[in-house]
């Protein structure tokens, strides 16, 4: 049965004419349909058959969920959250009066809180701990990877001990925990779902004193989730892996020395800290994902103000999307304008891109040149006009850069030229407009968002002659765009502090 999901007031009319197309022929694109009711505005309709794209906890209630350091700050946030949401939690930590407090705490909501004292330093207690639900509870589902410590010293003239404990904690607690939970999941056939509380410093320094392994334990982290995931995606298993990067969050983890700080005490002053909450938002929202996406998130603060997720404030409001005639960028405006914006779509019917297929060695500089335009120049120049007349108006807008998974790493594929080169330079154009709308306290937000291999237009014939690429279609290793519109919406709903700086869409399964 068809479904129509999105209603505008205006389009009523015309709902049935759709209606009876889509009977005709389920496969019938938007924009075909807009050509047969001959309303423009229709091409904004999403017509799904037979399609689930929903963001839903459902698959996960009842089911076991494992959050390691669940005895205070984000970890106890997401416990809580987790149990709110209806799933059966079992709290790992030392401080077992903390992990009991919150499970009366809890009592009569939908799911259930499990405290169990444990140790992540200490190899037998996670070992303990994973035969107690085994034994009790049954398979593991989810794991958050959350316990994490930070030690008062420094690498030139430091204390081993402090070192060896963060390195225990971080790295090898993470490590452990992360073997018995996939062997639980593998064993009992869970396509469940690993999340690694990582931290802005796994990917960047901060220049803050004593920091000493524990940014080095974070790069770790940063290397871990991605290795897992290269793991997994060999063995074709359907286990996720989220590598979640807040920045500062208002917890215990922050030392009281450090809070003496110029930059924490102006952060902390200006409310420039997220909250533990945003962080549990974070993790439901990968949680909640469809089974074939897979997220990678890093969180960083704007300013703090509602911490609901929530697209009330965009509804009525202008946006911009460029590249919207087809794929990704008209399945984002689709799902803006089902959220009530009035969505701006600009674009040129593209150039068949397969007459752009042009190797580095012998290529033709006019091809490289009209990639470098539309990629490069073009997103800035809109970009520019964009922040300009958000200043001049007063308005705290978010800027979304397309960019792709090419944009930080290289894949195997011929042909693809300069555009690698133009995604690495959207990653760059990303971080320093970031840094420049920083510098200026302006609370306008900049998300790159980083999709894998998408079923668009923009998959040349020749790619998708590719073994590689037929395994992923035939698999079905491949992203719809409204995931990727997902994606965007997401961004856009977090509360005004919230910045999703990278956000990476990737499909479970990938084949290069
Ligand atoms: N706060 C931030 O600004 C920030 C930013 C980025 C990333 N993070 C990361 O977020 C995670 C949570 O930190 P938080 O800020 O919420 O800090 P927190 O309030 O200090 O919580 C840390 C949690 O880890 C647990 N833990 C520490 N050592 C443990 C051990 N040996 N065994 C079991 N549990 C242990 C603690 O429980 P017990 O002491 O009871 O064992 C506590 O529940 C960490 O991985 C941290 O690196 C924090």
């Amino acid at each position: 049965m068809a479904h129509v999901y999105a209603r505008p007031h205006h389009m009523l009319q015309t709902e049935e004419e759709v209606l009876d197309i889509v009977e005709d022929d389920p496969s019938t694109s938007t924009r075909e349909i807009a050509r047969q009711v001959k309303d423009r505005t229709i091409q904004f309709l999403n017509v799904g058959v037979g399609k689930t794209m929903v963001l839903s906890m459902d698959r996960w209630v009842g089911k076991v969920a494992v959050v390691t350091g669940a005895s205070s700050g984000i970890g106890a946030a997401i416990a809580e959250q987790l149990v709110e949401e209806g799933l059966e939690v079992v709290a790992l930590a030392r401080r077992k009066e903390r992990l009991d407090q919150l499970a009366k705490k809890l009592e009569g909501k939908k799911g259930k809180l499990y405290p169990i004292k444990t140790d992540v330093s200490k190899e037998e207690d996670i070992l303990n701990a994973f035969k107690w639900i085994k034994e009790n509870l049954g398979p593991v589902h989810v794991l958050v990877n959350n316990a994490g410590i930070v030690g008062n010293t420094n690498l030139s003239d430091g204390d081993s001990n402090v070192w060896r404990n963060i390195i225990n904690v971080n790295v090898l607690g993470l490590s452990i925990a992360t073997r018995e939970a996939v062997r639980d999941m593998k064993a009992n056939n869970v396509d469940g779902h690993i999340i690694h509380i990582n931290s802005v410093v796994g990917h960047q320094l901060i220049n803050a004193p004593n920091l000493n392994v524990y940014p080095a334990t974070k790069y770790a982290v940063t290397a871990l989730a991605e290795t897992l995931r290269l793991e997994l995606n060999s063995t074709k298993s359907k286990i996720k892996i989220t590598s979640l990067s807040p920045g500062l969050v208002d917890t215990e983890l922050i030392p009281d020395d450090y809070k003496q700080l110029d930059i924490f005490q102006k952060a902390f002053n200006d409310k420039a800290v997220l909250d533990p909450q945003d962080i549990a938002d974070g993790v439901v929202y990968a949680l909640s994902t469809p089974p074939h996406v897979q997220y990678f998130v890093v969180i960083i603060y704007v300013l703090r103000n509602t911490m609901v997720l929530s697209m009330d404030r965009w509804v009525g409001k202008a946006a911009v999307v460029t590249g919207a005639s087809s794929g990704i960028g008209a399945a984002i405006a689709e799902q803006l304008v089902e959220e009530g914006l009035k969505v701006v779509g600009l674009a040129r019917r593209k150039e068949r891109l397969d007459q752009l297929a042009k190797k580095l060695e012998d290529g033709d500089s006019n091809v490289w040149r009209n990639i470098i335009n539309v990629n490069v120049l073009g997103l800035s120049i809109a970009t520019r006009e964009a922040v300009r007349d958000m200043k001049a108006n007063n308005v705290d807008g978010h800027i979304i850069h397309i960019n792709s998974i090419v944009g930080h790493q290289l894949i195997n594929a011929p042909d693809l030229n300069v555009y690698p080169a133009t995604k690495y330079a959207v990653t760059a154009l990303a971080e320093t407009l970031r840094l420049e709308l920083n510098s200026a306290k302006s609370k306008i937000k900049i998300t790159s968002l980083s999709p894998g291999l998408v079923d668009t237009e923009i998959i040349r014939e020749d790619i998708k002659n590719l073994e590689i690429v037929q395994k992923a279609y035939t698999e079905k290793a491949i992203l719809d765009p409204r995931d990727i519109a997902d994606g965007v919406i997401y961004a856009l709903s977090t509360p005004p502090h919230v910045q999703i700086q990278e956000l990476t869409i990737r499909t479970v399964i990938e084949f290069f």
